[in-house]
């Protein structure tokens, strides 16, 4: 079910001349689109849970789900927030992004799907980030999809997984494979709201009316209490004309539901994932580390 289906909506922004270009991958000061100033600064907690989960989204490969998982939950975690990552990918690509080789741990989500009397405690990992914890997998989690298709209940089981600590986070965030296949829709299932982060690219919108096809059958079917937070823009490079005119495209497309914050592109993204940090410990002055603190503020006002 991976990056299928053609639409009307497909088709939005794909005419414009000149939209390929070189990547550019180079760290930047241009000024970030969206007035960062109208965003209020998340009131301190006192006490925390129960969590609100959201899912991190995108049938299409390589928008910055992972990216945006790690650097917006280390920032909501610098605002004091209580935050648990979830890897729901098999490639473990949010695990290595946090320093977690997943590939050696006896315990992952995948046991806590398939296995009752696995608790939940004895998986999730503290990392070097105050306030950030994770829930790894890897590459066994590709067999759970499998699993679950026989069972009863099988879009809820990680509804099911989390329920028992919910009460001690403040945000969840799943990471989510590139396929809206049975994981995804357990993410969906068990979040009250969905970021899609989309990047600024030739074909952003292909595959868009799939994903919001398959959200609202979550809604209708699954999950009445289900909401789009909102689409993030990624890989913005204000250099180039068809960045522009897809971030254009974009909030054409989808309104007052694109946040202010955009992410733009620079090679300290991947430069922290190879560290296995996330950007505000790897670079906390950078753009990018900015931008994401920016992305928590209006992720907390939402
Ligand atoms: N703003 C950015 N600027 C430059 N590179 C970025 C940016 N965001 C992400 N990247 C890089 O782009 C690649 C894809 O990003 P990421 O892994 O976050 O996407 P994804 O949607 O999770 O991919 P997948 O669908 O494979 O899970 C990674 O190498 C990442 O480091
Ligand atoms: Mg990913």
């Amino acid at each position: 079910m991976d990056e299928q289906g053609q639409s009307p909506v497909d088709e939005v922004g794909a005419g414009a001349e000149g939209l390929f270009v070189a990547e550019v991958v180079e760290e930047r000061d241009a000024a970030r689109t969206g007035a960062s100033s109208s965003i209020p600064e998340p009131a301190p907690l006192t006490e925390h849970g129960p969590a609100r989960i959201i899912s991190m989204v995108n049938q299409k490969g390589g928008v910055g789900k992972t990216t945006s998982t790690v650097s917006l939950g280390a920032a909501l975690a610098g605002y004091g927030r209580r935050v648990l990552l979830v890897d729901f990918d098999p490639q473990g690509a949010l695990s290595v992004a946090l320093g977690v080789n997943a590939y050696e741990l006896d315990l992952t989500v995948y046991n806590l799907l398939t296995q009752p009397d696995c608790h939940i405690g004895d998986v999730i990992l503290t990392t070097d980030v105050e306030n950030l914890d994770l829930l790894p997998s890897n590459i066994d989690l590709s067999a759970a999809e499998v699993q679950l298709v026989s069972e009863v209940g099988r879009e809820h089981a990680l509804a099911r997984v989390l329920a028992p600590i919910l009460g001690e986070y403040d945000i969840v965030l799943i990471d989510c494979q590139p396929s809206l296949g049975l994981l995804t829709v357990n993410a969906l299932t068990a979040s009250e709201g969905v970021i899609i982060p989309m990047e600024t690219e030739y074909f952003a919108l292909r595959g868009v009316a799939l994903l919001k096809d398959t959200i609202d059958k979550v809604i209708t079917r699954l999950n009445p209490g289900l909401e789009i937070i909102g689409v993030l823009a990624t890989m913005y490079d204000p250099r180039t004309l068809h960045s522009r005119e897809v971030l254009q495209t974009v909030q054409q497309a989808f309104g007052d539901s694109v946040f202010q914050t955009v992410i733009h592109r620079t090679v300290k993204f991947p430069d922290a994932a190879v560290a296995g940090e996330p950007i505000t410990s790897f670079a906390p002055s950078s753009s990018g580390a900015d931008a994401y603190r920016q992305l928590a503020r209006e992720v907390l006002a939402r």
